[in-house]
């Protein structure tokens, strides 16, 4: 038997309950994991509250990214052998002291990668470079927009827009994060619960506004987000960590500078494992290269996995968090 968190009911944070579980032998195709670490990422929260549909019953056990070692593999397993370190993005079940993997969703993780650093950056890293380099390709030069810059994601995309050479502007909640944030690459820093980020962007940019616009926040930062895009930008919408936008227009895309609009998923860009295996080389390349740091901002016991959804859905942390078997 192993630890593992469970949800029997959709809920607040306190429907993640600790539970001990039977982890099976892999089957075909399969890996079995001893996680190290695991990731904890908004869109746990989503599967745990409901706003995401489950693509099966009740219950289920939370958690979408983890990494640790491997202790045994399936028939037809090739590309792995026990004793591999690993890490991974999967749909759920990642919450858990030890699991089945499918192989083909692992990825070896390069030396100087630590357990802990991979549970706090894969999935966030995998979805800045998807973000970065395919949704929108930012160039030089570029006035690039990230929305609560101080997150997960948004952290690693300030750094990695900072080294492609945008001028990066990034929102924040408060005067802390906004310290964070300078010291990871963010040229110019708004408290948008204070000011109307929309008159700062102009006013930073001389009235030339952004090329792309990188929002999680949804809800409360749509429309504006628009009125920060010049003619022919990129809003990209991808999360909804204040509620989902509902309603959207799409002739506000024509009425305010013939504008692109997508919602991208990371499960998309990571579909096929080549692409898997393409991202994931970029990013480890560019922690490599020093482009983007995978830090531990938030070190909670897997026990303690309500406290770090508690945190994270009020705005209380900062970078990423993990939780540790
Ligand atoms: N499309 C994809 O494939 C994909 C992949 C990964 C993540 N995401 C999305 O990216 C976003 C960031 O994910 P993350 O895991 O890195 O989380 P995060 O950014 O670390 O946490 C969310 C942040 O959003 C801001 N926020 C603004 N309004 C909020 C509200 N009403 N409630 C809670 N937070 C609010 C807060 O920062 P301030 O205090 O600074 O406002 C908060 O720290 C989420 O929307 C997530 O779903 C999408």
């Amino acid at each position: 038997m192993v630890a593992a968190i469970r949800v029997h009911k959709f809920g607040g944070p306190e429907v993640l309950t600790y539970e001990e579980i039977e982890v099976a032998a892999p089957g075909p195709g399969e890996i079995r994991v001893r996680q190290h670490a695991c990731g904890v990422n908004f869109i746990d929260t989503y599967f745990r509250s409901g706003t995401y549909p489950l693509p099966f019953s009740l219950p289920f056990i939370a958690g979408s990214e983890a990494a640790g070692e491997v202790v045994a593999i399936g028939s037809g397993v090739s590309e792995f052998k026990p004793g591999d370190r690993v890490a991974y993005v999967t749909g759920l079940g990642c919450y858990a002291a030890e699991r089945l993997v499918a192989a083909d969703r692992a990825v070896k993780l390069p030396h100087p990668i630590s357990f802990e650093q991979a549970a706090a950056g894969l999935a966030k890293g995998i979805t800045a470079e998807f973000l970065l380099r395919r949704t929108f390709k930012v160039e030089k030069g570029m006035n690039v927009l990230v929305h609560a810059a101080a997150g997960g994601v948004g952290l690693l995309l300030c750094q990695w827009a900072n080294y492609l050479g945008a001028n990066v502007i990034g929102t924040v909640g408060s005067k802390d994060k906004a310290m964070l944030v300078k010291a990871n690459g963010c040229h110019h820093t708004i408290l948008y619960r204070e000011e109307d980020f929309v008159a700062r962007v102009k006013n930073i940019t001389g009235g030339r506004l952004c090329a792309v616009v990188y929002d999680g926040v949804g809800k409360t930062t749509y429309p504006g987000s628009l009125d920060c895009l010049g003619p022919l930008g990129y809003f990209v919408s991808y999360g909804n960590a204040s509620g989902p936008i509902e309603n959207f227009n799409i002739g506000l895309l024509q009425q305010k500078g013939s504008l692109f609009a997508t919602r991208p998923a990371t499960f998309t860009y990571i579909a096929k494992r080549a692409d898997l295996i393409a991202i994931t080389d970029d990013l480890f390349d560019a922690v490599g290269k020093g482009a983007v740091k995978l830090d531990v901002n938030q070190r909670y016991a897997l026990r303690d996995a309500a406290a770090a959804h508690r945190d994270l859905e009020s705005r209380a942390t900062v970078g990423s968090s993990i939780l540790v078997p």
